[in-house]
């Protein structure tokens, strides 16, 4: 079992809703697999091995049909989105030879919030542990109010970022987690104060931990007045962080998303999804606009330079309590990986505790 690699029998996120159009197909890399994403003419996304099993040819390369099938462009076999072959062209009649039994690994999707979330199982075929994150936008996704039920699924992306880190995806995570680095890396007049000791109080989640919720310190989450945040890591690497607060009489929430997506050994797209209330927006969506393109930047080209260390394979640290959330993610990663390995339940080794550091 290789440590660095991708955990399976997990959910993981490549693209945006929006980004895929009724009609089209793309290769997406997920975990060093080559992989065509695309979504038939009936709106219904889905996943398939982009390699055709006939001559290899990418089959994201051919076009979808009106059938809602995927033509290959070098002999037109034709896949259904659940990777099965309906259709080899080249048969003629007496030629006894049944085009179902071939087929190309498929994966589940699952698509809310407007994601789109690709289940990437260990042994391909089997059913997906779980369901993907849903967005904490309304308490249970749905409230009473007198005889009818308001669902609030489906919350919209209000803004969304992505850019490619050029590490691995522990990097990437560990950077999203990292409580100390803010003062260096992110070290821009509208996000940095005076260093000060923190105490946060950490529990576990189901496959994860949470920093509990609590009163943010840095002077920009004052702009949206009195609030609490609550910061969740669950793997294999979605973060949320929850705002809490009430603005002109009304009570709302902020959420954001960050999830690594792992293309490759070497690459990792960061991407960024901002929830909020509408009437928040001419508010909030300038300022991540402006400002948050710059922010995940900071972050990127910090493991940019982090690789020119670690070309050279040096022994790394991880110390006290400011790294303790990087720890936790390195032996909640090992404990998925052995129960996928063994077949076994999944067990949180995290406990719940209270970290101090400064910055
Ligand atoms: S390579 Fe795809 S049909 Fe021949
Ligand atoms: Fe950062």
């Amino acid at each position: 079992m290789n440590p660095e690699a991708p955990l399976r029998d997990l959910w993981y996120m490549p693209a945006l809703s929006a980004s895929l159009k009724p009609g089209a197909m793309r290769r997406e890399m997920l975990l060093g697999e080559p992989v065509l994403l695309g979504r038939m003419h009936d709106g219904k996304a889905f996943a398939i091995r982009d390699i055709c099993p006939h001559r290899g040819v990418p089959l994201s390369a051919g076009k979808i049909l009106p059938e809602n099938t995927v033509q290959c462009p070098y002999h037109g076999w034709r896949f259904r989105r659940d990777g099965v072959c309906s259709a080899i062209p080249s048969l003629v009649e007496g030629q006894d030879m049944d085009p179902e039994k071939i087929r190309v690994r498929s994966y589940p999707v699952k698509e809310q919030d407007g994601l789109i979330w690709v289940y990437v199982a260990e042994k391909p075929g089997t059913a997906p542990k779980g369901e993907p994150p849903r967005i904490p936008m309304s308490d249970g996704q749905a409230k009473a109010s007198g005889h009818a039920t308001i669902k609030k699924a489906n919350p919209k992306p209000r803004w969304t970022e992505i850019q490619t880190f050029g590490c691995s995806i522990d990097h990437a995570v560990i950077g999203l987690m990292d409580p100390v680095h803010a003062a260096f890396v992110h070290d821009h007049w509208w996000w940095k104060r005076t260093p000060r000791v923190k105490e946060k109080h950490y529990a576990p989640l189901p496959t994860g931990f949470t920093m509990s919720k609590h009163k943010p310190s840095k002077p920009a989450y004052s702009l949206l007045g009195d609030v609490t945040t609550e910061i969740t890591f669950e793997l294999p690497s979605t973060r949320f962080e929850i705002v809490e607060g009430r603005l002109f009489g009304k009570s709302f929430k902020v959420i954001g998303l960050t999830v690594c997506t792992p293309r490759d050994e070497d690459h990792t797209d960061t991407i960024h999804v901002m929830y909020w209330p509408a009437w928040l927006t001419p508010l909030l969506r300038p300022i991540f606009m402006l400002l948050g393109p710059t922010f995940m930047a900071d972050d990127r080209k910090m493991v940019e330079l982090q690789r020119e260390g670690l070309k050279f394979s040096p022994n790394l640290m991880l110390i006290q309590d400011g790294d303790q959330p990087a720890i936790w993610y390195h032996r909640v990663k090992k404990a998925w990986a052995e129960s996928v390995e063994n077949g076994t339940e999944f067990a949180n080794p995290v406990q719940e505790r209270v970290l101090r550091w400064k910055s």
